[in-house]
């Protein structure tokens, strides 16, 4: 068995015999000595051979990617290499054995690569040996050991359950799953074990978490995948406050073990309408500032049309940027806005004299009460949006993550942390024509809304909380409902009809009238996490055998066709 990992060597080993395994990353005839990049998944260690040597010739034979043991005295190096763990030290080749050849390779494994993302997923065995996609899943690894060690430590008892199950209520679509021996009748994949979760609570075990796998069928995103996985937490006898400060704890202690970075507790909360308002997002990225300001009062009187006619007017100040826009960027910015449903953006130059396209429409007296109002100066550029308010609020969030990201307003290595907190219960579907839950139906209402559930949709407010950084959403959850007949009020303002109520979650709505305690939880999304600690802005860099955009598997070429017999066998007949 291989007993040693090449970035273990070093100069203690120095006069040492030891045995090295792992993959030719690089072979170079220097002089007659041959020299190899020998790589193992933690790093590289040189391996000389000498022309006297008896495996010379088996030395020159090596390719890239053929896998060998090697057996041979650690010496000191003439010429040390800064850029490795092991650049101290090399092996002095005395036995070598060929374990195995390897294929040409169709890119190389290096960290950076201009392989095509596709032809990476199409090789993923290939590219797991790329240190990008491996130290990721290695952080992974380390990521979910920190996770079990701190939750079995707060009384925490790990769950596993069902993959084959019935439907929940989480939003998206399910994958269905066929079953022969109930004829017509389907498993679904969990979209989050969140039923089980709470039946676990019902069930007394008082303190849960999962590392789970969920499936939910929706369109996919740079962080989004079908199959993904969730740190799935649940506890009774708590509130909001409790849950937020438990997780505050494992999300301090991450940080510390991962990065070594003390996180400052408690979190900053912020409430849903005032993240909207003032970052359009309900994932506000805090890495950098530009709120978005509202500036209606300027323009209550205006005679400028368009701005007459607006719900709402609001703008974001760039500071000192005014000369690094041309008049082609800033076109560019209002195409960009219009896929989020704003017209396009209109903007004033803060120079000597102020230009730009609202600089004739506007009277002197406006723009000099916004320059008041916004503490404008010298080379600021001022970008508005105007029209309904989720519409400008929303495209000009979009556009402050674009700006941020553009101009690097923040640092890389900084992370920004805070809870969006009092959700609105409840928000209306355009499609269905009806108000339908935020969040699940289980979601308890904020105390004093609970009588408003049927009057009042629009303002009734739920104890929800999502933790979000870095501009992500990294996890969400809520105290539940745990009273049968807050439930019950519930489902009647979803327009749920007991028909329904019965056949969705009947045994659920059952189970809540066993002496159910009162519980909530969260999920993390693990992949965000990692991909957050790992700096990356692509999931599929922190999953070993991650799916397109488009939900196949390239390496195995799944999703695909299958046999009629298999069909007949669970009675389906394909249209
Ligand atoms: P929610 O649906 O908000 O909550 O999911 C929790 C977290 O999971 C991550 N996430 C995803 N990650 C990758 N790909 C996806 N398709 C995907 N969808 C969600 C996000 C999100 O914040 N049962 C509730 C939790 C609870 O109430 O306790 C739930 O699943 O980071």
């Amino acid at each position: 068995m291989k007993t040693i990992f090449n970035n273990s060597i070093n100069k203690k080993n120095i006069g040492k015999e030891i045995e090295v395994y792992g993959w030719v990353q690089k072979k170079r005839n220097l002089g007659g000595l041959i020299f190899i990049d020998l790589r193992d998944r933690s790093g590289i260690v040189q391996l000389v051979v000498r022309p006297e040597n008896k495996f010379y010739s088996l030395a020159e034979t090596l390719k890239n990617e053929y896998v060998i043991k090697a057996i041979g005295k650690v010496v000191e190096r003439e010429s040390k290499n800064k850029n490795i763990a092991t650049g101290d030290i090399e092996i002095d080749v005395t036995d070598l054995v060929l374990l195995n050849t390897s294929l040409d390779i169709p890119f190389t494994i290096d960290d950076e690569t201009t392989a095509l993302e596709d032809t990476r997923l199409k090789y993923r065995y290939l590219d797991l040996r790329r240190n990008a996609i491996k130290d990721r899943l290695i952080l992974r690894s380390k990521v979910c050991s920190v996770i079990r060690n701190y939750l079995n430590d707060h009384d925490f008892i790990e769950l596993e359950t069902p993959i084959l199950c019935k439907s929940t209520p989480e939003g998206a679509r399910d994958f269905l799953v066929p079953s022969r021996m109930s004829k017509g009748s389907f498993y679904a994949l969990p979209q989050s074990p969140q039923i089980f979760k709470q039946l676990s609570m019902i069930g007394g075990l008082e303190r849960y978490y999962q590392i789970a796998r969920c499936f939910r069928d929706e369109d996919l995103r740079a962080d989004r995948q079908p199959e993904f996985t969730q740190l799935d937490l649940e506890m009774s006898f708590v509130d909001e406050d409790d849950v937020m400060t438990t997780v505050e704890g494992l999300i301090a202690h991450i940080f510390k073990e991962i990065k070594n970075i003390k996180i400052k507790l408690p979190l900053m909360r912020m409430k849903y309408n005032d993240a909207m308002r003032d970052y359009g997002s309900d994932k506000p990225d805090l890495r950098f500032g530009m709120k978005i300001n509202d500036v209606n009062e300027v323009f209550k009187n205006t005679e400028f049309e368009m701005f007459k006619n607006a719900e709402e007017i609001s703008c974001l100040v760039v500071e000192n940027s005014a000369d690094k826009f041309s008049r082609k960027q800033l076109d560019s910015l209002s195409e960009f806005v219009k896929t989020y449903g704003l017209k396009g953006i209109s903007y004033l130059k803060i120079e000597d004299e102020t230009t730009g396209s609202l600089a004739k429409a506007l009277t002197d007296d406006e723009i000099k009460q916004l320059k008041t109002e916004l503490k404008l100066k010298k080379n600021d550029l001022v970008l508005f949006g105007c029209g309904d308010y989720n519409t400008v609020k929303i495209g000009l969030g979009a556009l402050r993550v674009k700006l941020g990201k553009d101009l690097e307003l923040y640092s890389k290595d900084k992370f920004a942390l805070l809870w969006i907190v009092d959700f609105p219960a409840f928000e209306y579907s355009e499609e269905e024509q009806r108000f339908v839950a935020t969040h699940h139906p289980f979601t308890m209402p904020k105390d004093e809304d609970v009588d408003k559930l049927m009057t009042d949709k629009a303002n009734c407010y739920s104890k929800a909380y999502d933790i979000v950084i870095n501009g992500y959403e990294a996890g969400g959850g809520s105290i539940r409902i745990h009273d049968g007949e807050v439930q019950k009020k519930m489902f009647e303002a979803l327009e749920l009809t007991e028909a329904q109520i019965k056949t969705k979650f009947g045994f659920f709505v059952d189970a809540l009238k066993y002496g159910t305690p009162p519980h909530g939880g969260i999920a993390f999304g693990l992949e965000r996490w990692i991909m957050i600690l790992s700096g990356t802005d692509n999931i599929r860099d922190v999953i070993a055998f991650p799916k397109t955009a488009s939900g196949n598997d390239l390496m195995s070429e799944c999703p695909n066709l299958v046999e009629k017999e298999q069909l007949d066998e669970l009675g389906i007949k394909l249209k």
